[in-house]
C-alpha cells in the first residue's frame, strides 16, 4: 500500500531545485539551498534530471539533524522507464544525495524514451539534460515501449524494499493516471503545472478523488501571471508580493508549491506565504482567472 501524503507529513511549500530557471540561465543551488535550510525550508524538490541531488544532500549533511525534519522528492527520468533502470536510477539518486531513504520518488514524464542506436541504460546526468533539452535530438532518441505498469511496478519494489517512502507520478495527463490507479495505486503525489491560469481541474479532481496530494511545479512561471490584474490589485491592497498571492492560492486549494528562485529575498517571501491567509472573495477571484486569455498558459517544459 503506497503511503498516503497524510503519512509522509508533507511541507504546504517546497523549493523547486531545478538548476534551470525559465530565462533558460543555470543557477548554482548550492548557496540557496544553504539558506533555505537556515531559513526552515522542509520539502526540496529535485530530480535525477537536475544535477542537484548531489547539492542537498551535501547541505543536509553539513546539519546534522537537519534530515530528519525534511521531505527529499526526487524523480525518475523517461530515459530510465525499464523497471531495471528504475532501479539503478534510484540507488543513483540515493547516493547523490548521500541518504538511505528518499521520501518520495516520482516518474518525471509518461513518456518513455530509449537511444536509437544502444541499448537502455543509465543516462550520464549531461546526456539525461541534452535529451530534456532537445527531445529525439536528431534522432538519437526514439519512444521507449515500457508499459507504465511495469515502471509503476518497478517504483512499488523500490518502496517495498525501504528505499523509498512514498511513490508518485508527475506531468501526467488525467488517461495516463487511470493506468497507474488501476495498476495498483493510488500515487502519493502527482506533480504538475498549476496556477490560477492553468488550474488542470481534470486530472485535480481524478486527484481529489483518490486522495493523490497535488504538487504545483513552476508556479510562478506561466507567462503573464504575475501581472495579471486581479493579482497585482490583491498583492497592491494587502502589501503582499504578487507571488506570494499566487503561491497562497495553491496552498488553500490544498495544492504544494514548489517555487524556485536564485534570490534570497524572494526564498524568504515565498515562505512567508505559509502564515497569510486570502479572503473568500479573493480566492475565488484568483480561481476565476482560469478562463483568462491574455497569456495563454503554455504547459511548462518537463525539467
Ligand atoms: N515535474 C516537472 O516536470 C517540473 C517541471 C518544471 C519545474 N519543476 C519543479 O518546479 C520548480 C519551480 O519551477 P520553475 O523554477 O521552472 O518555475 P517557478 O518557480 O514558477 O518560477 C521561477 C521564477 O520565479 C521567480 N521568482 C521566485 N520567487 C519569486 C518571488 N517571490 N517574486 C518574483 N519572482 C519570483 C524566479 O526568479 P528569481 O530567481 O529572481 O527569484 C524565477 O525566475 C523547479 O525547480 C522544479 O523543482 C518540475
Amino acid at each position: 500500500m503506497n503511503a498516503p501524503a497524510e503519512a509522509l507529513q508533507l511541507p504546504k511549500l517546497g523549493l523547486g531545485c531545478s538548476p534551470i530557471d525559465p530565462g533558460g540561465e543555470a543557477r548554482d543551488l548550492a548557496p540557496v539551498i544553504d539558506r533555505a535550510l537556515d531559513l526552515g525550508y522542509a520539502l526540496f524538490d529535485t530530480a535525477e534530471l537536475y544535477g542537484t541531488e548531489a547539492a542537498i544532500g551535501a547541505s543536509l549533511a553539513r546539519r546534522p539533524g537537519a534530515r530528519s525534519s525534511v521531505v527529499v522528492v526526487s524523480k525518475v527520468w523517461s530515459t530510465h522507464h525499464r523497471p531495471h533502470l528504475v532501479e539503478s536510477a534510484c540507488e543513483r539518486s540515493l547516493r547523490q544525495l548521500g541518504l538511505t531513504e528518499l521520501d518520495l520518488m516520482l516518474i518525471h514524464t509518461p513518456q518513455a524514451w530509449r537511444p536509437r542506436d544502444q541499448p537502455p541504460h543509465l543516462l550520464s546526468i549531461e546526456a539525461m539534460q541534452r535529451h530534456a533539452r532537445y527531445g529525439e535530438d536528431g534522432g538519437r532518441f526514439v519512444p521507449d515501449d515500457v508499459p507504465l505498469q511495469e515502471t509503476w511496478g518497478a517504483l512499488e519494489r523500490l518502496r517495498d524494499r525501504g528505499l523509498v517512502r512514498g511513490i508518485g507520478v508527475s506531468n501526467f495527463a488525467a488517461a495516463h493516471l487511470r493506468t497507474v490507479l488501476t495498476t495498483g495505486g493510488p500515487p502519493s503525489v502527482h506533480q504538475i503545472a498549476h496556477s490560477p491560469m492553468a488550474p488542470q481541474t481534470d486530472v485535480a479532481a481524478l486527484c481529489a478523488t483518490h486522495g493523490v496530494t497535488l504538487m504545483a511545479h513552476s508556479p510562478l512561471a506561466a507567462p503573464g501571471l504575475l501581472t495579471q490584474p486581479a493579482v497585482e490589485t490583491i498583492a497592491a491592497a494587502r502589501g503582499w508580493a504578487p507571488a506570494q498571492v499566487v503561491l497562497r492560492w495553491n496552498i488553500e486549494r490544498g495544492v504544494i508549491p514548489l517555487p524556485g528562485t536564485r534570490c534570497h529575498h524572494h526564498l524568504a517571501q515565498n515562505l512567508q506565504t505559509l502564515q497569510m491567509r486570502l479572503t473568500e472573495h479573493e480566492r475565488a477571484t484568483l480561481t476565476a482567472l482560469s478562463g483568462a486569455s491574455l497569456s495563454p498558459p503554455a504547459p511548462a517544459p518537463a525539467q
